[in-house]
């Protein structure tokens, strides 16, 4: 079972984490966080279950998790920045994630806008859902799953081109000092939201498709091109037919 009182031990922050609300089961913790966001949870505050039974992923999508063995959780933020900044959260979110992995000796990429990928498999994905008012960003939940301790078998029956941290390292790890190394990073990191573009440039790094072929799904319409990075906003800025076009959101497939 996920001890919270462990996560502790490895924290450094302060805010994010300083709450962590623990369920041994929910649907979702995207939605308990919305819901806790109405009863004015406090900045920072993390929602994490050993058993999410509903899981929602981007696009409709479904996210499945075993049971005790991977990470799923959700952060409440209160941002009040602009609605411009919107997608920094997810950006920032991989940025930690993959921090994180490389101080576990695991080299990951990210995949435009925020899946986490070891080897050409995911490993990980990132749900941000926010309220908007006017052109103000009130409050942000961003949702983790991160495969961590999962086997093969159980994996990869129900999906074929996932992966975990088990699966590629042969090594068990501790959920609650993943959790806290996470929560470490994504803090320094939501320090410089103002100061974008260096961390901006580092997503680049680590993303796997930067300067290749890739095919967008966006509104209906399959449209190809060659990835070129990030907007000073964190678009996907696409070379298609030898014009720069920006998309807010979509499937990217390469
Ligand atoms: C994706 O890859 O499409 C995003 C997956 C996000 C899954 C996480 S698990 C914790 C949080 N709660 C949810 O219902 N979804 C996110």
């Amino acid at each position: 079972m996920f001890d919270k009182n462990n996560v502790k031990k490895y924290l450094k922050t302060s805010y994010l984490g300083q709450i962590i609300k623990y369920y041994p089961e929910l649907d979702s913790t995207n939605n308990e966080a919305l819901a806790l966001i109405t009863k004015n949870a406090l900045n920072g505050t993390v929602v994490i279950t050993d058993n999410q039974t509903k899981g929602r992923g981007r696009q409709s999508n479904k996210w499945l998790s075993t049971p005790s063995k991977n990470l799923t959780f959700s952060i409440i933020l209160y941002p009040n920045s602009p609605l411009n900044q919107i997608n920094y959260y997810s950006m920032l979110a991989g940025l930690a994630i993959t921090d994180c992995l490389m101080e576990h000796n695991i080299t990951a990429q990210l995949k435009w806008p925020n899946d986490v990928f070891i080897n050409g498999k995911k490993v990980g994905g990132i749900l941000c859902e926010s309220k908007i008012r006017g052109e103000e960003i009130k409050s942000m939940v961003i949702g983790i799953g991160l495969n961590v301790n999962v086997q093969t078998d159980a994996l990869t029956k129900v999906l074929h081109n996932a992966t975990s941290l088990f699966i590629e390292s042969g090594t068990t790890f501790q959920r609650e000092k993943l959790l806290a190394n996470i929560l470490n990073h994504l803090e320094n990191r939501l320090q410089n939201t103002d100061n974008i573009n260096p961390q901006l440039k580092e997503w680049e790094m680590r993303c796997a498709h930067l300067n290749q072929a890739v095919t967008f799904h966006s509104d209906n319409n399959f449209i190809h091109g060659i990835f070129k990075g990030l907007s000073p906003t964190g678009q996907a800025k696409m070379l298609i037919d030898d014009k720069n076009v920006y998309f807010d959101s979509g499937e990217l497939f390469n």
